[in-house]
């Protein structure tokens, strides 16, 4: 299952993602978290000290060998350099599972039972469409052409801002989580997000975070009504994580707040001809749009229409 998290700066997305993550991997669930923001914070939240962290392999700078490695001997891909983000799957093409024995997670660092993955940090230019060598086309990739099942969990922190809908990635995900702050500001970005995501049949569900007292819940009802899944309030085992204390419990709201996301995680029903169909509808807008200039080809070509992924899953 893959799940994203998004929001406004400052939200919430790194802790919720990390906290998420955590929860996981305590229960013995296999999860991926990716570190997909511009500013790499991820590994630190997870629970590895600042050089540890900073070692985790960048997945941004191993692009070519990571676009080798996928595309196998894909016949429609004449060669790595005409491998870009959005390149489908075809007959051919080398495909992931979760945590599996393979180049891409290879680049991973276990922390505490999860595997942590990072696109490294970039910049304003590597967001948006026209981005060839963007650092969260990695992402795209590496989601792509991943075949998970019911159990394992995929967790990507993303960048602030609807930078995240600039490309076709985020309809990659079974699930997002908008977290929200209980404040104007952080309620203003969500009639934006579920419009994107709606637009795209993409489900996404609201998780208030530093929720203190019920004038702060009333705020958020009045505001997201229905599509707020749950909350998380001020907590006082983030903050004593953040001061460096370790061995402190999460309170048992907050865990209850987290089995309610994981439980909406795993209601979600798995749909791989949509996951398909929109890999190929965002290739196509990439091509026209800056690819086939790029590369000189067209990568219309590219698309299998024979292709289906390989589901040994139920659901
Ligand atoms: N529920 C919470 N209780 C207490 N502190 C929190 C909680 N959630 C987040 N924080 C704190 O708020 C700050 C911002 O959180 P975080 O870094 O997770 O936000 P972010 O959305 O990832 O930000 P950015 O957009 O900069 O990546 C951090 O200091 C974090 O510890
Ligand atoms: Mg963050």
């Amino acid at each position: 299952m893959k799940v994203a998290f998004v929001g406004k700066g400052g939200s919430g997305k790194t802790t919720l993602s990390s906290l998420f993550t955590r929860h996981l991997a305590a229960r013995g669930l296999p999860v991926v978290a990716i570190d997909a923001d511009i500013n790499q914070h991820m590994g630190v939240a997870l629970g590895l000290d600042e050089d540890r962290a900073a070692k985790v392999p960048a997945m941004g700078e191993r692009l070519p060998e990571i676009k080798d490695w996928l595309r196998g001997d894909n016949p429609r891909v004449s060669s790595t350099s005409a491998m870009v983000k959005t390149t489908p799957p075809g007959a051919g093409s080398r495909l992931l599972r979760v945590g599996g024995d393979d180049p891409v997670h290879a680049l991973g660092q276990d922390v505490g039972g999860a595997t942590l993955l990072a696109t490294g940090p970039f910049n304003d230019d590597d967001l948006g469409v026209a981005c060839y060598h963007s650092k969260t086309g990695a992402v795209e990739l590496y989601l792509n052409h991943l075949v998970d099942g019911p159990g394992e969990y995929v967790v990507v922190d993303m960048t602030a801002g609807a930078d995240t809908f600039a490309s076709g990635l985020f309809t990659r995900f079974d699930l997002m989580f908008l977290v929200a702050e209980p404040t104007r500001k952080g309620v203003g970005v969500y009639r934006q997000y579920t419009e994107y995501a709606r637009d795209y049949d993409v489900a996404i569900a609201v998780v208030g975070n530093k929720v203190q007292g019920d004038a702060d819940l009333a705020y958020l009802r009045e505001h997201v009504g229905d599509d707020l899944l749950t909350w998380l309030g001020q907590s006082a085992a983030v903050r004593a994580v953040e001061q460096g204390r370790e061995g402190v419990a999460l309170e048992d709201a907050n865990t209850a707040a987290l089995d309610t996301m994981l439980a909406a995680v795993d209601a979600r029903a798995k749909d791989w001809e949509k996951f398909r169909r929109q890999a190929v509808e965002f290739h196509l807008k990439n091509a026209r749009s800056w690819a086939n200039r790029a590369t000189g080809e067209d990568l219309a070509a590219q698309v299998d229409p024979d292709f289906r992924f390989p589901v040994a899953y139920a659901g």
